[in-house]
């Protein structure tokens, strides 16, 4: 399958590009720097420069031909403002032109809590309630999704073991976990038009997100 990562140079990002080409896929990695497309280009990713802060008709080319798109990019920043900007209207757009292009799947990573702000400490609301408005955005998009909702990153080994569930108690995860469950959901029906949340430990991945169908 062709697919397209956003922020596939990021921490998340590039596991998952990682992870999707040692599967035998075909990666079209959106980057925002010359530098970060020479990286990819020299695993033989395809890259777009694309900056969500700023749509542009052409966003539109990062998607062409590609059947599916896991999104990893998001600000670093918590400004409530750069958060609507590129979590919300950035997302959106690019949705928007992934759906001009003719994708048919999108995997959203996004964040624990976000569905119910009042559980994250105050200094990530805004964020969360920019990323529920794009993934909400994206639920409405025709698009078959799925959004993935993690709690603290790690840089820690795979366990290949989480848990998951509308709501799971908060944790942490690491990242190569996160890129698996991300690209397992590719082709899992239990997560096809459905946003849960993410931590680690518990069963192993595939079969966790199996049980996403146990409702
Ligand atoms: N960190 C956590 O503990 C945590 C917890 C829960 C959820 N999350 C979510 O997990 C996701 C990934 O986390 P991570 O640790 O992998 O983050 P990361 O390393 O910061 O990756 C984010 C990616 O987004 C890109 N990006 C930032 N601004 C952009 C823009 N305006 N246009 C296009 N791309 C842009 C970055 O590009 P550059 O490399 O060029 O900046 C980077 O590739 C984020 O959505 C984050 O909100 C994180």
């Amino acid at each position: 399958m062709r697919i397209t990562v956003l922020g596939a140079a990021g921490a998340t990002g590039r596991r998952v590009v990682e992870q999707l080409l040692a599967h035998g896929h075909t990666v079209h990695g959106t980057v925002r720097t010359a530098a970060q497309a020479d990286g990819l280009r020299r695993k033989d990713v395809e890259t777009a420069i694309v900056d969500l802060a700023a749509p542009t008709p052409s966003f539109v080319d990062a998607f062409r031909e590609s059947e599916a798109v896991v999104n990893t990019a998001a600000t670093r920043s918590m400004n409530k403002r750069e958060a609507e900007l590129i979590d919300h209207h950035g997302i959106v757009a690019a949705v928007d032109a992934a759906v001009t292009a003719g994708v048919k799947r999108w995997v959203q990573l996004s964040m624990w809590g976000t569905a119910d702000p009042s559980r994250l400490p105050g200094y990530l609301r805004d964020t969360a309630r920019a990323k529920l408005a794009a993934d909400d955005r994206l639920g409405h998009s025709g698009l078959n999704w799925t959004v993935v909702r993690p709690p603290w990153l790690t840089d820690n080994a795979p366990t290949g073991l989480v848990t998951v569930g509308d709501e799971v108690e908060e944790g942490s995860l690491s990242r190569d976990d996160l890129a698996a469950v991300l690209v397992t959901a590719l082709d899992n029906p239990a997560t096809f038009h459905r946003a849960f949340e993410v931590t680690g430990g518990g069963r192993p991945i595939s079969d966790a997100l199996d049980s996403l169908t146990d409702r």
